[in-house]
């Protein structure tokens, strides 16, 4: 960051009062750092604080009071001249809004309006969830998108109502780091640069009773693998896993989950923002109808436990897509392997399946390699030889890559 020129645009949400945080992390690493601050962002950060911070002064309004010493009526043009980049974090509601419609009516707005395309502006919404998933943010952060903002979506935890869901900003050293990737990836930056991937991974367990379950072999290997280069390549990877025994992947918002229930509950938060949905998880296709509360006795010979279908994640995700979403499912054949996978890849409308071949030894659950077949929705099926899940992986995601343009995603 030595040297570069950066303005944090400040809004009026409660994570506003990290910014001074994120401020000393650039300078320390050499940036020199203006604050632009709308109105409502001095209700939660002091401008006397990001002043002292920063060491430059605080920019509000387009005009200098009348009879202030300083008459420079154009600063809001050699502000977007000076700057390398424009970060606006916490971005709310309001100031998507805003920049959407091209208004002019603070010095944030009138920075963001003279700023070159071609420096990069990076904007983190943070607000309340259901707030963010509203029809009319999601339409302000696509028209920002489509005018080649980079719109990092917001994590999920508890938020500022104490509501547990999507909506917090992330920590400032994860901004510091998307910073530093949009200054230094320039042409070479992946298709997936910045787009929201969900990856679910890892198997799902259907209570018996209070100390027996459904499950399967899944170790999450693949899923996990999956989600680690996503973030590599820059996108902004949130990972819905099963009961596993894995670390997290660095960069990645981890959602952990036991039933199918909980899964498909967490995935569904993510159906209308998301522009990815990778299935890698082994998902329980059953559960029992009636789990029992306690231990169950083994007084009888014999027992009967009815089973009744869960939720298909995948294809609920898949059916209801719009255009420039992508759904991606992975399928664990024996029998019949290619011809049941096509048939999902249909059934569950997706963009590609990945058939891997159940063997224990090279290719499937709990090992550390695989043996995929990739099949596209056009019919285009690609063989890939033994790899290691890694580069299984990477492969996969070159794949998705490819088919972006085509099914007119802009990442
Ligand atoms: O975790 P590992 O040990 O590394 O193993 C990796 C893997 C073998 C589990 C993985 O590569 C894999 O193949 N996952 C899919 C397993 C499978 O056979 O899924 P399926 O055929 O039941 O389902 C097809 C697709 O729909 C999958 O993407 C699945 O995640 C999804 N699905 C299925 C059922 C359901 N109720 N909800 C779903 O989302």
């Amino acid at each position: 960051m030595n040297g570069k020129n950066i303005i944090i645009g400040i809004c009026g949400g409660i994570a506003a009062y990290k910014i001074p945080q994120l401020v000393r992390l650039l300078k320390k690493r050499g940036a020199c750092v203006r604050v632009a601050l709308t109105e409502g962002g001095t209700h939660f950060v002091s401008e006397l604080a990001l002043a002292t911070v920063s060491e430059e002064p605080v920019y509000r309004k387009i005009f200098p009071p009348t009879g202030s010493d300083e008459m420079d009526f154009t600063r809001h043009i050699s502000l977007g001249e000076w700057a390398d980049a424009l970060v606006i974090a916490p971005a709310t509601a309001n100031t998507l809004a805003r920049l959407s419609a091209g208004l002019c009516d603070d010095m944030l707005a009138a920075v963001f309006i003279t700023l070159r395309p071609a420096k990069p502006v990076l904007i983190f919404p943070a607000m309340d969830g259901q707030m963010f998933l509203s029809p009319s943010v999601q339409r302000n952060i696509a028209t920002l998108s489509a005018q080649g903002c980079l719109v990092i979506n917001p994590e999920s935890g508890v938020l500022a109502s104490g509501q547990c869901g999507v909506g917090r900003m992330p920590e400032p050293e994860a901004i510091l780091a998307a910073l530093e990737k949009a200054l230094h990836c320039g042409e070479k930056r992946s298709l997936l640069y910045g787009k929201s991937v969900v990856v679910t991974a890892g198997p799902t367990r259907e209570k018996i009773d209070g100390v027996r379950f459904i499950s399967n072999y899944s170790s999450g290997k693949m899923g996990f693998a999956i989600a680690r280069a996503a973030a590599r390549r820059g996108a902004i990877v949130t990972l819905i896993s099963g009961p596993v025994h894995l670390p997290s992947p660095p960069g990645v918002d981890r959602l952990d989950v036991e039933s199918t229930a909980e899964m498909n509950a967490a995935a569904e938060g993510f159906f209308r923002s998301c522009d990815l949905f990778i299935g890698a998880a082994a998902v329980s296709d059953y559960r029992p109808a009636t789990p029992y509360d306690g231990k169950m006795k083994k007084d009888d010979e014999h027992i009967e436990l009815t089973l009744v279908k869960n939720p298909d994640i995948l294809a609920r995700f898949g059916r209801q897509k719009s255009e420039g979403q992508l759904a991606v499912g992975f399928a664990l054949e024996t029998q019949t392997g290619l011809e049941n996978a096509r048939k999902k890849l249909v059934d569950k409308n997706l963009d590609l399946i990945v058939f891997n071949f159940f063997d224990r030894k090279t290719s499937g659950f709990d090992v550390d390699t695989n043996i995929l077949t990739l099949i596209g929705s056009d019919g285009v099926t690609v063989e890939l030889p033994q790899l290691s899940k890694d580069d299984a992986a990477e492969r996969v995601l070159d794949a998705i890559e490819e088919l972006c343009p085509k099914t007119g995603s802009n990442p």
